[in-house]
């Protein structure tokens, strides 16, 4: 078993640290505070590739592994997890998601700008009443022969405003359960199709939520992903893959959280020495550098099961379960190791643990996670 990572990889995530502090660092506190969406930010990271990490060359992508993508979300996130999420969504909720599932021509019109960063793009199957319970989509999608009619409320969509692609789950035929939902493609702008106000949220305030609605929006079928009635499982293997993605988000929101209490408490002094010299602040970091290694290795553990081609739902779901708790964990010691100033925005951990919490809640609730993996323990 080899833990070294590649000279390629290597440059990867040394490249994505420098963008994250050139790029990402300055400014970052200012666009949490007025919800402002790193426009210019995605721009630049897709030009890097970042936005399209796992696609094919052939496709507009970089081609690169997923254990690049882990790390390139760790060094983002360890910054600026409202970048982070919206860099996740794309790269393995849009763009996989089309790539293995997609036509040709749904390839050559959608995955190529999404994959070179020139667009961004959206998934979108939560709705107002059915978020954990994902196979109760109220949303229609009414089949008319050569189209549909799509009309419904979706919730907490990432990117909601700022994508040009949506990747929409809605039910074609209620009598067949979760075998009748379909996964459309839905461009902005097209008729009856709206945006909701951007959410106030309590974290990744930087990133773009809001709800969508759909009012007798025409769907042509060649914008069916899949076969009839595959929704619902693309949305689950979609799922599977998008958790490696969260799971390294709150990778570096709990690394991020380790390094700047690192840095802190070799700087600050009370008692006549350095804060790190003491042992209630030892246990702390030690406690949180544990965590951040478990997590970075039950990333990319799942990470490389999907390289190789093998199952990857119950390590997917691992990861997230664990990186999802250590990001809080690593966030809370963080402002506590920074005492008073780890309460206000110029030193960052509050917002890392602010931003932290979502990571066990989207893509899967902790309590979710705990589902998927149980039901892989115990099924016969
Ligand atoms: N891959 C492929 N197929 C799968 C699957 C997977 N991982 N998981 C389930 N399926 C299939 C099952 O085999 C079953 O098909 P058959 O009947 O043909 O065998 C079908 O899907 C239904 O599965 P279940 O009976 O297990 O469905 P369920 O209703 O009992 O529960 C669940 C499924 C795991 C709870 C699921 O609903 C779930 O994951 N819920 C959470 C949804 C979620 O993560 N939402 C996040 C929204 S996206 C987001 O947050 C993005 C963002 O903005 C950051």
């Amino acid at each position: 078993m080899y833990f070294e990572l590649t000279e390629e990889q290597i440059a990867v995530r040394d490249a994505a640290r420098e963008f994250a502090q050139k790029e990402l660092l300055p400014g970052v506190i200012e666009r949490d505070e007025k919800q402002e969406f790193p426009h210019e930010q995605i721009k630049k990271l897709g030009e890097l590739g970042f936005m399209g990490m796992m696609v094919s060359p052939e496709y507009g992508g970089a081609g690169m592994d997923t254990i690049s993508y882990v790390l390139a979300m760790e060094e983002i996130s360890k910054i600026d997890a409202s970048t982070s999420v919206c860099m996740s969504v794309n790269n393995s909720l849009v763009c996989w998601g089309l790539e293995k599932y997609g036509t040709e021509e749904q390839k050559r019109k959608y995955l190529v700008p999404l994959a070179q960063g020139k667009i961004i793009g959206a998934f979108c199957l939560s709705e107002p009443e059915a978020g954990s319970d994902a196979t109760s989509q109220n949303t229609t999608a009414e089949d008319k022969g050569d189209h549909y009619v799509l009309n419904g409320t979706k919730n907490w969509i990432t990117n909601g405003h700022t994508a040009s692609v949506y990747l929409v789950m809605a039910q074609t035929d209620r009598s067949k359960g979760h075998r009748g939902i379909n996964c459309l493609i839905v461009e902005k702008g097209q008729k009856g199709f709206t945006q909701g106000v951007k959410e106030n949220k309590l974290g990744i305030r930087g990133s773009d939520t809001c709800s969508l609605q759909f009012e007798n929006v025409i769907v042509p079928k060649e914008n069916r992903l899949g076969e009839e009635g595959f929704g619902f499982k693309f949305a689950m293997q979609v799922l599977d893959g998008g958790r490696i993605g969260i799971a390294a988000q709150a990778l570096g929101i709990a690394s991020g959280s380790l390094e700047l209490a690192l840095r802190y408490s070799a700087q600050r002094k009370a008692f006549g020495k350095a804060i790190n010299q003491l042992q209630a602040i030892q246990f702390k970091l030690a406690d949180m550098a544990t965590e951040v290694e478990a997590a970075r290795l039950l990333c990319f553990k799942a990470a490389w099961l999907k390289d190789q081609h093998q199952p990857i739902g119950m390590a997917a779901s691992m990861a997230k379960l664990f990186a999802s708790r250590a990001a809080v964990k690593c966030a809370l010691e963080a402002v506590q190791i920074h005492g008073g100033y780890g309460y206000v925005k110029e030193y960052h951990v509050e917002r890392l643990l602010r931003d932290s919490k979502i990571t066990e809640i989207y893509e899967g609730t902790t309590e979710i996670q705990k589902l998927v993996i149980a039901r892989y323990l115990t099924r016969e």
